[in-house]
């Protein structure tokens, strides 16, 4: 491949990352606090970050796609407060304020879904990543990560690629990840939550995974929204491989 054939790949290989990006946590603590400049900052008639994360999603884990949705909503059905943020903030500001409001503690993937080849067989681990929020003043405290539900006994915390610990300290930004396995000796669906109990001053939250798994021949295990971008990978190289083919077709 020529350089510039490389060069355009690399380029859309960036594109497709972008793409995935979910804002921007801290420009959006500081949009929230102070606006953009030509807009009012959200404090203004909201308050607290907390009272929009209770008016979105009380006690839940306020999921980016959920919070920028309810903010886009918003902005249509209350024009005259907050539809200046229609051509206030950009695309990107918008993701950012979204991005803030749901930057609370959270276990990722929170939707795990195993399929194992046969009863009695183990499948592959997934790896569920918890972490603390970018934008939190204090770190939090986990305690012992566990399974309850319908069917705790047929999922398993592998001590390989574990490093979430009772007691261990998350500073802002931090994480640890839990890894789990399904091993039924039964057929049918069976389910489970993975439980990640925390403690932040004097606040106990519990944060959850759902796992879900079921005997067949279907592909191995899927995570409903893997941390790492499968689909933005998946775009890059697709990208790669048109510039490849299209640099073979004109002979070069
Ligand atoms: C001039 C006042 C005003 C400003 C400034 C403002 N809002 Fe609002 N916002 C409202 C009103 C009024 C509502 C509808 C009632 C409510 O939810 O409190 C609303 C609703 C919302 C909702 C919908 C909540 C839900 O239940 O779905 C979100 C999210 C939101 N605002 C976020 C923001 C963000 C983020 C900012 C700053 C970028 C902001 N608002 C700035 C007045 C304002």
């Amino acid at each position: 491949m020529k350089p510039a054939v490389i060069s355009m790949a690399l380029f859309l290989f960036a594109l497709a990352s972008a793409a995935q990006a979910q804002g921007n946590p801290v420009a959006g603590k500081s949009l929230y606090e102070n606006g953009s400049g030509t807009t009012q900052p959200c404090v203004a008639c909201h308050g607290n970050v907390e009272n929009r994360r209770a008016a979105i999603d009380p006690g839940g884990d306020l999921d980016f796609d959920l919070v920028r949705a309810r903010f886009l909503q918003a902005i249509t059905a209350y024009p005259s407060q907050m539809g200046q943020y229609n051509a206030g903030f950009t695309e990107q500001q918008k993701n950012d304020v979204a991005a803030y409001i749901a930057d609370v503690p959270k276990a990722r993937p929170n939707l795990v879904d195993f399929r194992a080849s046969a009863t009695g067989v183990e499948t592959a681990p997934a790896t569920v990543t918890f972490r603390h929020a970018v934008t939190a003043t204090a770190p939090l405290t986990l305690g012992a990560v566990g399974l309850s539900g319908a069917n705790p006994a047929d999922f398993r915390i592998r001590s390989a690629g574990t490093t979430c610990a009772n007691n261990l300290v998350l500073a802002a930004g931090a994480s640890c990840t839990v890894s789990v396995s399904f091993l039924t000796s039964t057929a049918g669906a069976k389910s489970a939550l993975l439980n990640f109990p925390y403690t932040q001053g004097s606040t106990n939250v519990t944060r959850t995974a759902q796992l879900s798994g079921t005997v067949g021949d279907q592909p191995p295990p899927s995570s409903a929204n893997p941390p790492g971008g499968g689909g933005a990978l998946a775009f890059g190289w697709i990208a790669l491989l048109l510039a490849a083919l299209s640099a073979k077709r004109r002979g070069r």
